[in-house]
């Protein structure tokens, strides 16, 4: 025998050895998500080392039904949906008169669903100071929002947020610009929630885009004169 293996047979021992106060068995939950959308459906599995649990199950305040189960109730598959909020689910199993438990925080998201762009005034004189503003419907977790203010496909400034709000966080970027030139100048605002952190993905949306009219002044004034 090796001394590796020798060493691992006795760290096995010693883990194992009755009346050292080491757990019997052990009690785990595994989740298909870690972060969901209220609407959403998903799995968990609950699962023990104990080869004949007497009694094991998920809690949750949500609706579960049981999808499927090990003959001798080593693991159950439960489908979790209705969560509202961010919720700690827990899996328990009984062994021997014993029980253990593991638990999991799930949390919810809210993508960002509406992007609103606005341009302050929405017409000006060349070398006037205009100002962007974008808007988003409330998003969950703030802390993983980007909002970019894009002119055409140049970005203006990309805004993030602070903080871990537990409830959903309208949000707004603004960015102050000066009107350079006679062109037309295109404007967008981009909204990226990623949840790749909590083991999902990146979801964005974008505002319609929306054009700076822009007079000089002789033109302006031609018009003026026109009406
Ligand atoms: C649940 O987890 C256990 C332990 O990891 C695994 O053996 C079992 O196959 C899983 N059940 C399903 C339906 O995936
Ligand atoms: C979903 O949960 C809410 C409370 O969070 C409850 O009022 C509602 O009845 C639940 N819906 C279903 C279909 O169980
Ligand atoms: C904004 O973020 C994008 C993508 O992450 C990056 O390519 C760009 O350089 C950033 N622009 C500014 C102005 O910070
Ligand atoms: C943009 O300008 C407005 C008024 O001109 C000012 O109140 C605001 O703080 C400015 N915003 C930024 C981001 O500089
Ligand atoms: C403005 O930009 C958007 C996105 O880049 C593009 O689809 C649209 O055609 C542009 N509009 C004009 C009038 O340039």
């Amino acid at each position: 025998m090796s001394s590796f293996a020798c060493w691992s047979l006795s760290l096995l021992i010693l883990f194992y050895s009755p009346g050292s106060g080491e757990k019997a068995f052990e009690v785990y939950i595994w989740s298909e998500k870690q972060i969901v959308e209220a609407t959403e459906s998903w799995k968990i599995n609950c699962s023990t080392s104990c080869a004949a649990p007497d009694v094991g199950g998920l809690e949750t305040p949500t609706n579960k039904i049981i999808l499927d189960e090990h003959p001798q109730g080593k693991w159950k598959q439960f489908l979790v949906s209705n969560v509202s909020k961010d919720t700690v689910f827990l899996c328990h199993f009984t062994c021997s008169g014993k029980q253990q438990s593991d638990s999991l925080n799930i949390r919810v998201y809210q993508p960002p669903a509406q992007v609103t762009l606005k341009l302050q005034p929405p017409r000006v004189l060349v070398g006037e100071d205009f100002t962007i503003e974008c808007t988003v419907s409330p998003v969950k977790p703030l802390e993983r929002l980007t909002l970019s203010l894009l002119r055409g496909r140049e970005t203006l400034k990309n805004q993030t947020f602070g903080g871990a709000e537990t409830v959903p966080q309208e949000a707004t970027a603004t960015f102050n610009s000066t009107a350079l030139k006679k062109d037309g100048l295109n404007f967008s605002c981009q909204a990226e929630l990623d949840l790749r952190p909590h083991g999902g993905y990146i979801i964005r949306s974008i505002s319609e885009y929306q054009i700076l009219e822009v007079y000089d002044l002789l033109l302006r004034s031609l018009q003026l004169s026109l009406l």
